[in-house]
């Protein structure tokens, strides 16, 4: 990938001007740019309108527009309507988008240490989370991906996942046995299912209902805000509340496009981010809450609601997990994440 973005570097900076509209800024007639940069950054995100992330980007949107009096525009693209998850990072390397914010278990490829999401049980809510990608490790993890020439720029939380299936009720890990689940992708998500005698499969976000409809897969796990929103309770018959494994993206933008802003310019777009990574971090558990009540009030799935005790033997069956990925994702990072969860 380095590669490719050294040999291209040339074209990208040719890409940096057209794809931010290129209407000159203002210059101190030296050949510096003087003023807020005319641009339209674009931002692509695969989930709809009524979740976390994307009232995150709304947020962004409207700071940055406002306070450059209209010099920045932003457009967002929900729902994959530009690009999705086969090949929104490709296009944010090659600065044809600006910003993306993609699940972080979709980056395991690039560094195992992305699988923190994946780790069962380890963050009760958003906040413990929001610890861990604050702090020293998290950030490290975040910034790993700059050889990509990609910068990760703030956590933005979604929130715990849950199990829905259109076979039977689950309420104890033997009622996975058999049954083929989708996932984000990654090893710890594909172990957490074998642990349990279940099969799993990545499949893209927007190719979730029709695989589900169509019965590729039996099952999947998701947060309230993506199952209510993408209407996934249409094609399953069961939801099971686990909160084992979470939803946290990481805000990545392109290197060259973000140090091709002067500082004017780049002030506003980092408080504009800021403000949306506010929003996304402050409606994340509500909007989640909401969703819940709509999947309920829609009455579509049987909600199984898990006891204590029922939730204690899952998490026996998935402690194995944490020795199995101890040597790939690190004892280091365990530990930050344990701290951060207050263990
Ligand atoms: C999923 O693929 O299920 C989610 O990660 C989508 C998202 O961006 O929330």
């Amino acid at each position: 990938m380095k590669k490719y973005i050294l040999s291209t570097s040339l074209l990208m900076s040719a890409l940096v001007l057209s794809a931010c509209g290129s209407d000159e800024a203002a210059t101190d007639g030296e050949g510096g740019a003087e003023g807020v940069q005319e641009m339209t950054i674009k931002f692509s995100h695969v989930v709809a309108e009524n979740t976390p992330k994307h009232q995150g980007a709304l947020a962004m949107k409207e700071y940055i527009e406002t306070e450059s009096d209209g010099a920045i525009e932003v457009e967002i693209y929900p729902n994959s309507s530009l690009f999705g998850d086969q090949d929104e990072y490709q296009n944010l390397a090659s600065n044809n988008v600006q910003f993306i914010a993609p699940d972080l278990t979709k980056f395991v490829g690039n560094n195992p240490q992305f699988n923190v999401p994946a780790l069962p049980f380890m963050f009760d809510n958003d906040e413990e989370a929001i610890a861990f990608w604050d702090g020293e490790k998290g950030q490290e993890i975040l910034g790993s991906l700059e050889s990509d020439g990609v910068l990760g720029l703030s956590m933005w939380p979604n929130g715990g996942k849950h199990i829905t299936n259109n076979e039977r009720p689950i309420d104890s890990p033997d009622d996975f046995q058999g049954l083929k689940f989708r996932t984000q992708g990654g090893q710890v998500l594909e172990a957490i299912y074998s642990a349990m005698g279940a099969g799993s499969e990545s499949i893209p976000f927007g190719e979730l209902y029709t695989a589900l409809d169509q019965g590729v897969v039996e099952g999947q796990e998701n947060t309230f805000s993506n199952i209510e929103s993408k209407k996934f309770d249409e094609v399953q018959d069961y939801m099971t509340i686990m909160n084992h494994t979470r939803v946290d993206y990481a805000v990545f933008t392109n290197t060259e496009f973000w140090e091709s802003m002067n500082d004017e310019t780049k002030e506003i777009v980092q408080a504009g981010l800021d403000e949306g990574t506010a929003v996304a971090r402050e409606e994340a558990t509500s909007l989640n809450e909401e969703a819940l009540e709509l999947i309920r009030d829609r009455g579509l799935v049987e909600i199984i609601e898990l006891t204590p005790e029922q939730i204690e033997e899952f998490r026996t069956a998935l402690e194995p997990i944490y020795d199995e990925f101890e040597d790939e994702i690190g004892a280091d990072v365990y530990e930050a994440a344990r701290e951060a969860a207050g263990q």
